[in-house]
């Protein structure tokens, strides 16, 4: 059987794939965010994931303003970024795994979730720039994707609570996935950044602070906002948090806050990493 071994968050900033290219990691303005994924680094050698459900926003690379699904499941044998023009280079291809995004995506549909499914879809930095961050210099080779993309672009947006429960559906399904795979689940994007507007550089630190307590051990509370609420609280692409819904709706057993890092600004954006360990047994005894 599958097993889910827990859910990294990072945030997904264009501007860091500069940053590695022009090896900036150690400088003042870097250091104190690269530094947040020294832990991240011996979480991953020591957990040995095969398989990442990547939850991430297309940003118009794949899918533009004029078909916009709110949720796109990948089912292709390998996922290509292109230049998106920030300056960063084109990422390597990474591969997927079809038959689990398949077994996803007949969950998903069983369970009333009108996903579009895609037999080829491209990447963005929204995918390739937290793969970097975790297998830096891409080491991720081994290492395959489902990448499942949550519309937080274009209006009208799933609510916080839909994308919970989309997460909890994955989670079920990899639960029932018979091959013995272990998978980690991936949330990118956020925390608070509005990019453009009246408040473009609104950052909302304690709102993250929030979010970030209650996304462990009470992701519920956090669906009383509505995406208005939410929007006011922690920006224009602060809604990114959807990603990080899904990622921990995705996290079936119980759930333990094992690394946070949490660093202001990074371009406009409060980046924040964490990660969350899944354990299942625990559960599993407790039933
Ligand atoms: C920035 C943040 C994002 O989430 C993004 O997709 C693009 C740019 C930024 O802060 O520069
Ligand atoms: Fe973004």
């Amino acid at each position: 059987m599958s097993r889910i071994i827990g859910g990294i968050a990072t945030t997904h900033v264009p501007s860091i794939g500069k940053a590695i290219a022009e090896n900036k990691q150690n400088d003042p303005y870097w250091k104190p965010f690269f530094k947040g994924f020294d832990y991240v680094h011996y979480w991953l050698a020591r957990e040995k994931p095969d398989v990442a459900v990547v939850f991430y926003n297309d940003h118009g690379l794949n899918f533009f303003l004029d078909k916009m699904p709110t949720f796109a499941v990948g089912a292709a044998n390998e996922y290509r970024n292109e230049d998106e023009g920030w300056g960063i280079p084109v990422s390597g291809t990474i591969d997927g795994h079809p038959a689990l995004s398949w077994h996803l995506i007949n969950a998903l549909v069983a369970d009333d979730f009108d996903i579009t499914m895609c037999q080829d879809m491209l990447i963005d930095h929204a995918v390739t720039i937290p793969m970097t961050l975790m297998w830096p210099r891409e080491k991720w080779q081994g290492i395959r994707i489902v990448p499942v993309a949550i519309n937080t672009v274009q209006h009208p947006l799933p609510s916080l609570s839909r994308c919970l429960k989309l997460g909890r559906s994955i989670g079920r399904a990899i639960d029932s996935y018979k091959p013995d795979l272990r998978i980690l689940i991936v949330g990118t994007g956020g925390l608070s950044h509005q990019l453009d507007g009246k408040r473009a550089g609104f950052i909302n630190k304690e709102f993250d602070k929030l979010c970030m307590d209650r996304i462990v051990n009470e992701p519920e509370t956090l669906t009383g906002y509505s995406i208005h609420d939410f929007v006011k609280e922690a920006g224009a692409q602060g809604v990114e948090f959807l990603n990080w819904m899904a990622m921990r709706g995705a996290l079936t057993g119980q759930v333990a806050e094992v690394h946070r890092n949490y660093h202001i600004p990074i371009s406009n954006t409060a980046a924040a990493t964490m990660v969350l360990e899944n354990h299942a047994e625990a559960k599993r005894k407790a039933a």
